[in-house]
């Protein structure tokens, strides 16, 4: 950055010394033939009053000479006293001045110089006045040009030490950041990147490097306390197929095995559900979509209502041709856990809802159980959460059901909560309609 910029302003600095000198060039030449006027205007006027002196005064410019109507030198300043004319070219008739540059003079020989030829009338002919000086270089003053160059120079070091020291200053929080967030591992995500006072784009990085991070803390953790959970549910039937089979072992004779078996298997029962939730939540989180087919949410509940025996008394209201886009198995799954909860839960009746509302399918399951205090609504859609009150009735729920359910409706857009309800607990599906 620094040394861009100190490039860019060497170059325009560069420019700008060059275009000045050119321009510079310009009023100087024009200087120079306007002072080399003014000394023939001189010379003219000593002629008109015929007081030439032999030896011309030069006043400051290199040379002078009149030369008489016949081509012979009159007079000269004193460098050319005795030397032939420093130029034949004469103006034209119809003006009195020409300017001509003269690099090969015999005069001059290793430079270039401006004349200027002036014609002057007298009744015996015309005298011409020779004027000449040093053309201006392209450098035009070696002082200039020292001026020029040091003001450059300085120019230069102040913005190169000016955009160091602005750079270094604005950069140094950015620094900050990443030497933060180079210490920061899967094991140490509590770290936070410093923030800077002023509100600018390096606090924007900051704040918005210091929410992914709480992001990235917060899955870290729900992952663990998945793992660690569900590590747990799958040792307590493990625990307990090894305690029967211990019991059993002890006394051989005795033991009545087929009890034994009954006992493992709903141990294996449990096994077997709890891999099978976990699967499906990995394939879940793994964003795999499933099938995408028009599913009526009237037939879905209906059918699967139908397949089920029904422990409480079931009121169904379901409107016909309610079409969402899914996956029906999915949805079926969601309905299982929902209609299993409500029946576990209800005292004496369930009420199954499905209409249509605000461009969605909207599916209600309510039962007239204990219900859901308000402050555990989004708690029990954590995964392997299990109210207390649930614990004793629901022997065999993994606290998976609600999480998968919830993350389904989600993966067909929709969403899935619980709502007020006069008695009970009211779950409410809706997923956008399909058209
Ligand atoms: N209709 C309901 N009435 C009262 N509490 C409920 C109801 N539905 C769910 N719950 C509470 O929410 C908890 C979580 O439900 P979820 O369906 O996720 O798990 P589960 O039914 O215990 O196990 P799983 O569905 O995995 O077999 C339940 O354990 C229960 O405490
Ligand atoms: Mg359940």
């Amino acid at each position: 950055m620094t040394l861009v910029a100190g490039l860019v302003m060497t170059l325009l600095c560069l420019a700008v010394v060059a275009t000045a000198l050119i321009g510079l060039r310009g009023l100087a030449s024009q200087y120079n033939v306007d002072r080399i006027v003014r000394v023939t205007l001189k010379t003219i006027h000593m002629l008109k009053n015929e007081q030439i002196p032999p030896v011309l005064p030069t006043q400051g410019i290199a040379g002078l000479q009149v030369v008489r109507p016949d081509g012979s030198v009159k007079s000269s300043s004193v460098l050319l006293r005795g030397k032939p004319r420093m130029a034949v070219f004469q103006p034209p008739d119809t003006t009195v001045r020409q300017d001509m540059v003269y690099c090969d003079s015999a005069l001059w020989p290793d430079q270039c110089m401006v004349i200027v030829a002036i014609r002057v009338y007298s009744p015996e002919g015309d005298y011409l006045i020779y004027a000449a000086d040093p053309v201006v270089p392209w450098y035009v003053d070696p002082r200039v040009d020292l001026l020029l160059l040091l003001g450059a120079g300085l120019i230069i070091t102040v913005t190169t030490f000016g955009t160091y020291w602005l750079v270094g200053k604005a950069l140094r929080p950015v620094d900050a950041i990443s030497e933060e967030l180079a210490t920061i591992t899967g094991s140490e995500l509590d770290h936070r990147v410093p923030v800077p006072k002023n509100h600018d784009e390096i606090r924007r990085l900051a704040e918005t490097a210091n929410a992914t991070l709480d992001r990235l803390e917060e899955a870290v953790e729900q992952q663990r306390r998945f793992a660690s959970d569900a590590s747990h549910d799958l040792r307590s039937p493990l625990t307990a197929m090894r305690a029967e089979v211990e019991s059993a072992l002890l006394d051989v004779e005795t033991t009545d095995w087929a009890e034994t078996g009954e006992a493992i298997l709903a141990s294996i029962d449990r096994l077997q559900a709890l891999v099978d939730d976990l699967l499906q939540i990995a394939r879940l989180d793994s964003g795999a979509p499933g099938r995408m087919d028009p599913v009526d949410l009237g037939q879905l509940a209906a059918t699967e209502l139908d397949r089920r025996r029904h422990r409480v008394r079931i009121i169904r209201d379901l409107q016909p041709g309610v079409i969402i886009m899914g996956d029906r198995l999915r949805l079926a799954r969601v309905l299982t856990n929902l209609l299993d909860n409500a029946e576990r839960h209800a005292n004496s009746l369930v009420i199954v809802k499905v209409y249509e509302e605000d461009l969605c399918g909207v599916l209600e399951v309510v039962d007239d159980g204990a219900g859901i205090p308000p402050d555990k609504w989004e708690h029990v859609f954590q995964r392997f959460t299990r109210l207390d009150a649930a614990r004793s009735r629901d022997v065999g729920g993994t606290g998976l059901g609600l999480a998968i359910a919830r993350q389904i409706c989600e993966s067909h857009g929709g969403t899935l909560g619980i709502e007020d309800s006069v008695k009970g607990a009211r779950f409410v599906l809706r997923i956008p309609v399909s058209r």
